[in-house]
C-alpha cells in the first residue's frame, strides 16, 4: 500500500525536523496526513507551513492512557510513522539517572505504547526512527545507542506480532533539524562541517532524506521487520 491520494498517515513527532519532512512528502504524495505531537503553538506553526489539510492533533507518547485513547478514537490508520521522542545524552557514569530514564521512557516507552495500541490496516506499515549509535557506539552517547537498539528489536519483533501490518525503522546520522537547535549557531555549524569531513558521503544528513527513506519503507509491500541505515556511511567509519 503505497503512500498516495488513498492514504491515511499519521506522523507523530510531524511539528519538527525528521516527522515534519516526512509529512511534506506524503501531503506532496497526495496523503490524508495528520502529525501529532505534544506542543500545540510547534503544531500550530508546523501546520501553517504544510500543505493545506493536513490536520494536527495534540498527542505525548509517554502517558499509554493517552496513547490509548487516541487510538480509540483516531479509527484506523494506512500508514503510522513515529519519530517522535525527547532525549538527553550523556556519559553513563555522568549522566543523571533521573534523565537516562526519561529517555528511555519517551524514545523506547513511547514506540512500545504506539506499537500497543496503534490500529492499522492490514498491508499497512508502522515505521520507527531509532539512530546510527544503536550500532556504532558513541562515546557521549551510549545510552542514546542503547534505546536506539532496543527500538529497532521491538520492530523487528512487532513485525511478526502486528503482520500483515509491516514494521520498520530508518536508522539516521546526524541530521540537520531543529534537534540541534539547543546548540549555538557556531558550535552546531562546526559540528555539521566535522561530521561532514569524516563521513563517506562528505555531507551530513538532511530531514528530506531520512523522509524520503521512510516513505520507501512504508510504501513497499515487501518490507518488513527491516532497519534501514540512512547514515552517509556513519556506521563505516
Ligand atoms: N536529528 C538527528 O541528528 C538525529 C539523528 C539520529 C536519530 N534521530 C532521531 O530522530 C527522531 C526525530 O528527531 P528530529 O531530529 O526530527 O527531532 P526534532 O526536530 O526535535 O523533532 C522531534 C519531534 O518529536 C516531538 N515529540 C517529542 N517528544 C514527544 C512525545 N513525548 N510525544 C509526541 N511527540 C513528541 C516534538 O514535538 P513536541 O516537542 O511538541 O512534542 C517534535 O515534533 C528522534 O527519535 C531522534 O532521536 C535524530
Amino acid at each position: 500500500m503505497a503512500i498516495g491520494k488513498d492514504s491515511n498517515v499519521l506522523v507523530i513527532g510531524g511539528s519538527s525536523g525528521i516527522g515534519f519532512a516526512t509529512a511534506a512528502l506524503a501531503a506532496q504524495a497526495g496523503a490524508a496526513v495528520t502529525i501529532a505531537s505534544r506542543s500545540p503553538e510547534r503544531l500550530k506553526m508546523a501546520a501553517a507551513s504544510l500543505p493545506t489539510g493536513v490536520r494536527a492533533k495534540g498527542l505525548d507518547v509517554t502517558d499509554a492512557d493517552v496513547v490509548e485513547r487516541f487510538f480509540a478514537v483516531s479509527g484506523e490508520w494506512d500508514h503510522v510513522i513515529l519519530s517522535g521522542a525527547s532525549t538527553k545524552h550523556g556519559p553513563v557514569q555522568s549522566f543523571p539517572l533521573h534523565d537516562a530514564r526519561a529517555a528511555m521512557e519517551s524514545k523506547f516507552w513511547g514506540a512500545y505504547h504506539v506499537g500497543r495500541s496503534a490500529s492499522i490496516r492490514a498491508g499497512g506499515s508502522l515505521t520507527f526512527v531509532s539512530g546510527v549509535y544503536s550500532i556504532r557506539p558513541n562515546l557521549q552517547a551510549v545510552l542514546q545507542g542503547a534505546i536506539n537498539a532496543a527500538l529497532e528489536a521491538l520492530a523487528r519483533g512487532l513485525a511478526l506480532e502486528l503482520a500483515p501490518v509491516r514494521v520498520n525503522t530508518v536508522s539516521p546520522s546526524l541530521t540537520k533539524t531543529p534537534l540541534w537547535d539547543k546548540l549555538d549557531r557556531a558550535t552546531r555549524d562546526q559540528m555539521y562541517r566535522e561530521k561532514a569531513t569524516q563521513l563517506p558521503a562528505r555531507r551530513v544528513g538532511e530531514a528530506e532524506d531520512v523522509a524520503a527513506a521512510i516513505l520507501l519503507l512504508a510504501g513497499n509491500p515487501f518490507i518488513t521487520g527491516s532497519t534501514l541505515l540512512i547514515d552517509g556511511g556513519d556506521a563505516l567509519v
